[in-house]
């Protein structure tokens, strides 16, 4: 069955970007000239999914209303003979269907997740967390869903971290089953320091079976008492088979704020507008050093 929804989580609080995020939501902030949420959703668009499921929240509107059509804004930008201007304004509104889902509690990624599976039903479906943007050749998505297509059945992007990050990430352990993937044997959300040899975090995005929906229904609060993807994905990977895959790109924690800086930098050096200006200003500031 082919990969067709995409459900993308947006109603966490943003904590670690106060005061920053305090009244727009985090998804909302600038990376160049558009917001962390609109890269998230051109890497989907890019993959060939066809419904983008949002889980929302209270205070997180200006996201559905970026993805909107504005009237006035559009009849403005006409009226001033700003055509290109509102073309591309337009072709935002127009990239891909749209529903939202209301989380009307902070229980976690897993019950987020669990929340979408009415709209989704019961069909693999793609999963992105909009803090986790990837640089690459190939959308990481596509890459995913080239391989869920080989294989039937659930995968995860990893990336290696330090054994000092472990901590910070969902880890799984498994072997190699030919390369850059690997069959996922544990899993395990944030561990203790020491308590695991695996460098392999997971990092946001998972294609996964309908069956996590049965899962998470029964899953208990775990990890800072939450309801946690990560436990509910053993789950799965014990019940059907689950695939780690390390994608080809470079990886930002856009909800970090050294991560977000460094997003800024890369995806600045390659826009085409202000790139050669922006790399000679780098190579002024570092010989300043
Ligand atoms: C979430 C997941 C974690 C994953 C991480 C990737 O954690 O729970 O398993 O490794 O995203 O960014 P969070 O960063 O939301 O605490």
């Amino acid at each position: 069955m082919n990969v067709r929804k995409a459900v993308i989580p947006v109603a966490g609080l943003g904590t670690r970007f106060l005061p920053a995020s305090k009244a727009i939501p985090k998804e909302m902030l600038t990376i160049v000239d558009r917001p962390t949420i609109q890269y998230i959703v051109e890497e989907v668009v890019a993959s060939g999914i066809e419904q983008i499921i949002f889980i929302t929240s209270a205070g997180k509107s200006a996201i559905e209303n970026h993805f909107d059509y504005d009237f006035a804004l559009d009849h403005v930008l006409h009226e001033k003979k700003k055509t290109r201007l509102a073309e591309e304004i337009n072709h935002i509104a127009n990239l891909i269907d749209i529903v939202s889902v209301r989380q009307k509690k902070p229980m976690g990624l897993g019950h987020a997740i669990w929340m979408a599976r009415k709209v989704v039903g019961d069909e693999p479906f793609a999963v992105l967390l909009g803090d986790d943007l990837v640089l690459s050749e190939q959308p990481c998505l596509k890459q995913m869903i080239n391989l869920y297509n080989e294989v039937q059945e659930s995968v995860v992007a990893i990336q290696r971290v330090s054994e000092e990050e472990t901590c910070q990430y969902g880890i799984v352990e498994g072997r190699e089953h030919s390369p850059r993937v690997h069959r996922v044997e544990r899993m395990v959300e944030k561990p203790a320091p020491g308590t695991t040899r695996s460098d392999m975090a997971i990092i946001g995005r998972y294609i996964l079976d309908p069956d996590i929906f049965d899962i998470l229904g029964k899953t208990t609060p775990g990890h800072g008492g939450e309801i946690q993807l990560t436990d509910a994905l053993l789950a799965l990977a014990n019940r059907r088979g689950m695939y780690a895959y390390e994608f080809e790109g470079t990886r930002f924690d856009a909800g970090d704020k050294l991560g977000y800086l460094k997003a800024i930098l890369a995806f600045a050096l390659r826009h085409p507008d202000i790139c050669e200006n922006f790399s000679d200003h780098i190579k002024e500031v570092a010989q300043s050093l």
